[in-house]
């Protein structure tokens, strides 16, 4: 593999630092990514140069500036094939992607009585829109389960699916078991009966190939912050036939086409879905973030990362007491667990005091916790950037924190 690790660690400058007189190993990726030069430089390149606000000014910086951000709206159509620019609607991230769709999809949609069906492995950001809009419209969420091994019992999906059900929720990877979910199939069998699939694809974007036609999926989210670019702006894609159909989000400038006291009448898609000043520095850096994600390719990504997983499991099965929740055949960049005898936070707190940032705690998914009778555990998350040593690190430090316990 053609895999310059060197490079690609040479773009983050955060990364060469000691944190605690140790040198830092940030394994905590899958809540947020570490930004590259490429965005930082992006940010001040365009404050520096032009600015100005978008879409709205008759001047050059407006100008510029709209270009520059209705360029990156083209790159990430390019960057998950879907089939228009109209079905890119920047949002603030994954979170009000989902509610955005779980207000104006339901809103037109559901009525009560019906059900929407959402897998038990999901963030709460995937649960809880749904909960509001069905309390809402009275209508029932359905429980997708999966097994002790993190697999989604999607066996069980064509008898959870009836005349009622309206849409089905599903992350595309989990964030603590690392699953990757087989959105297709989902897809395929939703399709068959009507049903349209949201698919919360925050943990996906920056490890797997997307392609939202080929998925065929209806709705797919992600965040910038999670794919190397600044934080404040998310991605919903949606089916231009569903977001032509479902009513507006959010009121304001920019998404009408004309106000009266008498009424409005909305603007085109994207604009329909985009009321006010977006985050238009954001938006302009995650350009950037994306631009390098292509330069060292989404395969080699992939196949980098996954020599990260396989290296750190094998290790971390070693390890004395340790339970590993997800061992899915498929599986993405993250690694979820506890050891025998030791505390979650008293693990993550000594892993960081020998420069490991892990994040611990429920990891904003109450009912994968449930699943396994836990309170919380630890995880550790890869990105493009790290390294077996940094896993062999890891596991050492892992071995000493044992042993004061
Ligand atoms: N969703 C982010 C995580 O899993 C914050 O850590």
């Amino acid at each position: 593999m053609n895999y310059d690790i060197q490079k690609i660690r040479s773009y983050f400058p955060v990364l060469h630092q000691k944190v605690y007189d140790k040198p830092l190993v940030y394994f905590d990726s899958a809540a947020s990514a570490q930004k590259p030069i490429q965005v930082l430089m992006a940010k001040e390149k365009l404050h520096n140069d032009y600015y100005g606000n978008i879409h709205r000014g008759a001047h050059f910086m407006a100008d510029k500036t709209t270009v520059q951000f209705e360029e990156v709206r083209d790159k990430i159509r390019n960057f998950i094939n879907a089939e228009s620019r109209e079905e890119i609607i920047f949002t603030k991230g994954t979170t009000e992607s989902v509610n955005l769709v779980a207000y104006s999809f339901c809103e037109k949609f559901v009525k009560e009585g019906d059900e929407i069906i959402v897998s038990e492995m999901e963030h709460h950001a995937n649960i809880v829109p749904w909960q509001l809009a069905a309390e809402r419209k009275k209508a029932k969420i359905v429980k997708l389960p999966f097994n002790d091994l993190g697999v989604l019992e999607i066996e069980k999906l064509p008898s959870l699916i009836n005349q009622k059900t309206k849409l089905i929720a599903v992350a595309h990877v989990s964030n603590v078991l690392g699953t990757v979910n087989p959105v297709s199939e989902i897809i395929e069998l939703a399709h068959e009966n009507n049903v349209a699939v949201f698919v919360d694809g925050a943990q996906a974007v920056q490890h797997l190939q997307i392609d939202v036609q080929k998925l065929d999926a209806d709705f797919y989210a992600f965040s910038a912050h999670k794919l190397y670019g600044p934080n404040g702006v998310g991605v919903l894609y949606g089916k231009k036939k569903w977001l032509e159909q479902i009513p507006p989000y959010q009121g304001g400038g920019e998404m009408i086409a004309e106000v009266s006291f008498e009424g409005t009448t909305f603007n085109q898609l994207p604009l329909k879905f985009e009321a006010g000043t977006p985050n238009i520095t954001s938006v302009i850096a995650f350009g950037a973030a994306i631009g390098l994600i292509i330069e060292i390719g989404l395969q080699n990504i992939e196949e980098w990362e996954l020599s990260l997983l396989e290296y750190a499991t094998s290790k971390l099965k070693e390890v004395q007491g340790i339970r590993i929740y997800g061992e899915a055949p498929e599986k993405s960049s993250v690694i979820s667990f506890n050891i025998e005898g030791i505390h979650f936070y008293d693990l993550g707190v000594l892993l960081d005091k020998m420069g490991i940032a892990v994040r611990t705690g429920h990891l904003c998914a109450d009912t994968v916790m449930q699943h396994f009778g836990i309170n919380g555990c630890v995880r550790i998350s890869f990105g493009l950037y790290n390294t077996k040593a940094e896993i062999d690190i890891f596991i050492a430090a892992l071995n000493k924190v044992r042993l004061m316990f």
